[in-house]
């Protein structure tokens, strides 16, 4: 008999980091260079088949930047079960910022147990690699262990890199942990 689980997941970092492109060339396949900002949230959902008994429900929670400001996020996070948090390669403030989303996240949202839930990090825009951070990013290894994300990849929502294989790992960690 097939069963369903629903995961709600964050898609949580900085103003203009691509969060809303990532969730849309991940759902619908699409990308636009248009910039129209995010208010409050949006959501997309995507339906995986994960193995021969198991369809999942990713339910993509989509918030803006702009909210690390704001005081709804600890509504928004609650119930969630695993986080991707994304940073703009081409912006060092978008990467500082990463520790403050992750400690906002981690304060504000638990497993069961009392362990933070899974949280893949996301270096995007890394078709524009003539520009920004890469030169410093081996250290990123270090960094994702240090700061308890389970794993990291550099990512673009422009030429679709890595964006499945960022997300598979995250709902792979979800489902081990259950
Ligand atoms: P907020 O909703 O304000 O928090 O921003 P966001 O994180 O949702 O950013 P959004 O997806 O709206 O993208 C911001 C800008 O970056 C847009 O102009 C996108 O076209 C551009 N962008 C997003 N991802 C990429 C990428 O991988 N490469 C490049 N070159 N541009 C990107
Ligand atoms: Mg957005």
């Amino acid at each position: 008999m097939q069963q369903e689980r629903l995961l709600k997941v964050l898609v949580i970092g900085d103003l203009g980091v691509g969060k809303t492109s990532i969730i849309k060339r991940y759902v619908h396949q699409i990308f636009s260079q248009h910039y129209r900002a995010t208010v409050g949230v949006d959501f997309a959902l995507k339906l995986l088949n994960w193995d021969h008994k198991t369809v999942v429900r990713l339910q993509l929670w989509d918030i803006a930047g702009q909210e690390r400001y704001g005081n709804m996020t600890r509504v928004y996070y609650r119930e969630a079960v695993g986080a991707l948090v994304i940073f703009d390669m081409t912006r060092a403030s978008t990467f500082q910022a990463v520790l403050k989303w992750k400690g906002d996240l981690d304060s504000k949202v638990a497993l069961g147990n009392g362990r933070p839930v899974p949280a893949v990090l996301l270096g995007n825009k890394c078709d524009q690699l003539s520009t920004g951070l890469c030169s410093k990013l081996p250290k990123l290894e270090n960094f994702t262990r240090d700061h308890g994300f389970v794993g990291w990849y550099e990512t673009s929502a422009k030429d679709n890199i890595n964006i499945d294989a960022a997300i598979m790992c995250l709902v792979e960690s979800i489902m081990a942990v259950e």
